[in-house]
C-alpha cells in the first residue's frame, strides 16, 4: 500500500494496540471478579464486619477443628486458628507478622504449626515457639500477638485492640 499522503484507512499501529490492550485488561478483570471455580477462599483476607470497624465475626462453622482461616483484622492480616488444646476447645486469632523482623508466615497445613520463610523461625499453632530440634532458640524470641477472641453461641467475634 502507498502512502499517499491521506490519512490511512483504518485505525493505526498504536490505537490497535491500544484497543488489544484494553480488551485485555477488560477480559482480564473479568477473570479476576469471577468466582474461583475451585471455590477456594484460603488466603483471602475476610472484611471487617459492617458497622463495627473494630470486630470481625465468624460462624464457628467457618474453621473446622485443627485448621486456620486467613483474616484481616483492622487492616492487619491475621489468621483464625481453631484447635484443641489440653482437651478443651480454643479459638485465637494470631496476627500474621513474626516477632522477628516482622515478616508474613505460613500456615504449615500438613504439619499443622507457622513457619516464617525469613529466618526459619516457627510457631506452634496457639502462636507460642516451637522447640527446635538442635536446642538452640529460633532468630524470633516472643509468640505472635493475638487479639482478643469470644465465642457467643454459633459465632465467633475477635476484638481488635
Ligand atoms: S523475620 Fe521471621 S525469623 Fe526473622
Amino acid at each position: 500500500m502507498q502512502n499517499s499522503g491521506d490519512k490511512p484507512e483504518g485505525i493505526s499501529r498504536r490505537d490497535m494496540l491500544g484497543r488489544l490492550l484494553g480488551a485485555g485488561c477488560t477480559a482480564c478483570l473479568g477473570a479476576l471478579t469471577t468466582a474461583c471455580p475451585g471455590g477456594s477462599d484460603w488466603g483471602k483476607p475476610h472484611k471487617l464486619a459492617e458497622g463495627d470497624a473494630e470486630q470481625l465475626e465468624f460462624s464457628t462453622a467457618d474453621v473446622p477443628l485443627n485448621a486456620v482461616l486467613p483474616i484481616s483484622v483492622g487492616g492487619q492480616a491475621g489468621f483464625l486458628v481453631h484447635m484443641e488444646q489440653d482437651g478443651a476447645e480454643q479459638w485465637l486469632a494470631l496476627e500474621n507478622k513474626c516477632t522477628h523482623k516482622k515478616s508474613k508466615i505460613d500456615f504449615l497445613q500438613d504439619e499443622g504449626y507457622f513457619k516464617c520463610p525469613l529466618h526459619k523461625s516457627e510457631y506452634n499453632m496457639d502462636g507460642t515457639l516451637r522447640e527446635r530440634e538442635n536446642g538452640k532458640g529460633w532468630p524470633a524470641k516472643q509468640p505472635l500477638k493475638q487479639w482478643p477472641v469470644e465465642v457467643r453461641g454459633s459465632r465467633v467475634v475477635i476484638i481488635a485492640s
